[in-house]
């Protein structure tokens, strides 16, 4: 089977792609190194002992784009990573947001659709927005992201919500995921953002291995038990799991077109107090932290129903936050060895 991962070097690309290249898949991957860094082909290469064909490409320009799809015809799947993902930054920066998140996936769709490759698209519970029902399910409301990445998120699908009405061979399926943590067990790959970490854990780990003075806390007063946000943290081996049965499942499947959405997370929330405090217990280090005022493009709570994930795909979170926050802290220290 040959698949196409696009922002295959990033934190859930790159997981992914280990998982892909164990079971013997050929692998492409796209990435144009815009928050990612080529040394994650290493770490991919130390433990499967075999690299994904790689291609520096901007999946917004479409005509370097086509290039690439003719020199690789027969591609089996297309998993779309490739986003800018900064809830925060999104809001200072809306056009660059919307330029890269929607360009790029209308130039990959375009092959997509001209070629019946089946295609897989990370979404997000940004989708969701200020969700009024625990645990969110996906028939929740979509209406109103807070953000515009949310946006740009829920823009996606509705394209490819059109693309399947329109189109009679189009197989789509839609992964919204919660909040991945973690690194893979070997301590070669993990979350390698380029600049200051936008995330709670990469922060966190940074903080405490001495990059930051301290963990900023945005929002104390938030209507949840200890004041702090709630999040369903998954670790990334559970998350890049789900591709796997998200692939198998598209072709095992007998219908002619596809449009399916699973939430992908625990359905358990935790706090960034709870976070805190098991990240102490597990590593026996110290967060510093301070309570500062609440972050722009921040919900209250978010955690997800998985039962559709469950029955239809037979996939579960075998990972719980402490190993997810273990291997985030093995990382920072593989982090810290390399530098
Ligand atoms: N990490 C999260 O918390 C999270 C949560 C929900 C959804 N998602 C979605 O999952 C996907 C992957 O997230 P991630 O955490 O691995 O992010 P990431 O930034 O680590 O990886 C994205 C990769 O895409 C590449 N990229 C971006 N724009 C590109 C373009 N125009 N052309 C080619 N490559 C491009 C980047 O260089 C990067 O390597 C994104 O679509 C994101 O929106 C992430």
């Amino acid at each position: 089977m040959k698949i196409l991962v696009t922002g295959g070097l990033g934190y859930i690309g790159s997981h992914v792609m280990v998982l892909l290249l164990e079971r013997n898949v050929e692998v492409l991957c796209i990435d144009n190194l815009d928050n990612s860094r080529l040394e994650v082909l290493d770490g991919i290469k130390k433990i499967t002992e075999r690299k994904p064909l790689f291609k520096n490409l901007d999946l917004k320009n479409k005509s370097e784009t086509d290039v690439f799809f003719k020199e690789h015809s027969n591609i089996q799947g297309i998993i779309h990573f490739a986003a800018h993902k900064a809830v925060n930054e999104s809001s200072k920066k809306p056009l660059l947001y919307y330029n890269n998140n929607i360009t790029g996936l209308l130039n990959i769709l375009d092959f997509s659709i001209k070629k019946d490759i089946p295609f897989i698209y990370s979404s997000s519970c940004t989708v969701y927005g200020d969700a009024k029902s625990f645990p969110i399910n996906e028939d929740a409301l979509t209406s109103n992201p807070k953000s515009p990445y949310g946006n740009t998120k829920l823009m996606g699908e509705q394209i490819l919500k059109d693309c399947f009405n329109a189109y009679c061979k189009f197989k789509t399926i839609i992964l919204r995921y919660f909040n991945p943590i973690g690194a893979h067990p070997s301590g070669n790959i993990g979350e390698f953002p380029l600049g200051t970490p936008q995330n709670l854990i990469p922060y966190l780990t940074q903080t405490v291995i001495g990059k930051h003075p301290f963990l900023k806390i945005y929002g104390s007063d938030y209507e949840t038990e200890d004041g702090t946000c709630v999040r369903d943290y998954i670790h990334i081996m559970d998350l890049a799991e789900a591709h796997i049965k998200s692939i198998n499942y598209l072709i095992s499947a007998k219908n002619k077109k596809m449009y399916e959405i699973f939430n992908v997370g625990t359905g358990k929330g935790s706090s960034v107090l709870d976070v805190i405090n098991a990240f102490e217990k597990v590593t026996g280090e110290n967060v510093p932290h301070k309570f500062v005022g609440p972050r722009e493009g921040d919900v209250p709570i978010a955690f997800a129903d998985v039962k559709k994930i469950n029955s239809k795909m037979g996939w579960k979170a075998k990972f719980n936050l402490e190993d997810g926050l273990r291997s985030a802290w093995n990382w920072e220290k593989e982090i810290a060895k390399k530098s």
